[in-house]
């Protein structure tokens, strides 16, 4: 098949103290997109980074930054992270009311628009904003945390996804985020992903390099 996939390590699962140094050695080792995992407190019960670490990373990253919103008022603040390099901004069909307004916003500002939803949201709620969107990614664990277990349905709701973007005539990326590894990662490749985030499966590993280069030869690996 040879399609393209994107590995998308989370700097959630680095050292805090040496995100630059994070950022390059997954770069050198092949990272497709630095996901950058924001959260407010509000939205998921964690506190992480804003806009003035997007800037930074931004002047320190070769890769394109992959920046997804876990908070509770992304119509107001989606824009602040467009202003501050954002390649991706991923907002919350839960948390963004008026998601068609702020996904136009997003693109109209430069950045790739993202939707995503909880494990606990129907596939069908993003169908009204797919046409707006540059990427869908789908949330395989309750956001807040890395390092928790891949929810299993979360592999039918890809396919649903996909699904519903060939009937609209779309074609976003696909992405998944949450207890990726080298066993879920060729499951949800197969279902129709094409991009993964991997917070504990590359950051948590003794040699983040060779565990990144283990990933996507896994995912390449087609399950049977
Ligand atoms: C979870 C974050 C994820 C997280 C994934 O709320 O959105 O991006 O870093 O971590 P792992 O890959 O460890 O499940
Ligand atoms: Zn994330």
């Amino acid at each position: 098949m040879g399609h393209e996939l994107f590995i998308a390590p989370s700097i959630l699962s680095a050292d805090f103290t040496r995100l630059a140094e994070a950022v390059a050695l997954v770069e050198d080792a092949g990272a497709d997109l630095i996901h950058v995992d924001v959260m407010d407190g509000r939205f998921v019960p964690n506190l992480t980074i804003g806009p003035p670490v997007v800037r930074e990373l931004k002047r320190v990253a070769r890769q394109p930054l992959d920046v997804h919103l876990m908070v509770e008022d992304p119509d107001r603040t989606a824009g602040w992270y467009v202003d501050a390099g954002a390649d991706i901004v991923t907002v919350h069909i839960e948390a963004a009311v008026h998601a068609h307004r702020t996904l136009c916003a997003i693109r109209e500002g430069g950045a790739m628009a993202g939707i995503t939803l909880n494990p606990g949201t129907p596939a069908s709620a993003i169908a009204e904003v797919l046409p707006y969107v540059d990427l869908v990614l789908v949330m395989s664990v309750n956001p807040g945390f890395g390092g928790q277990s891949f929810i299993e349905s979360s592999i039918a709701k890809v396919r649903e996804i996909v699904r519903m973007c060939r009937d609209a005539g779309v074609s976003p990326r696909i992405e998944v985020d949450g207890g990726i590894d080298p066993h879920t990662a060729p499951r949800v490749v197969d279902a129709g992903a094409d991009t993964l985030v991997a917070g504990n499966a590359i950051f948590g590993q003794p040699d983040p390099a060779a565990a990144l280069a283990e990933l996507r030869r896994s995912a390449l690996t087609r399950s049977v």
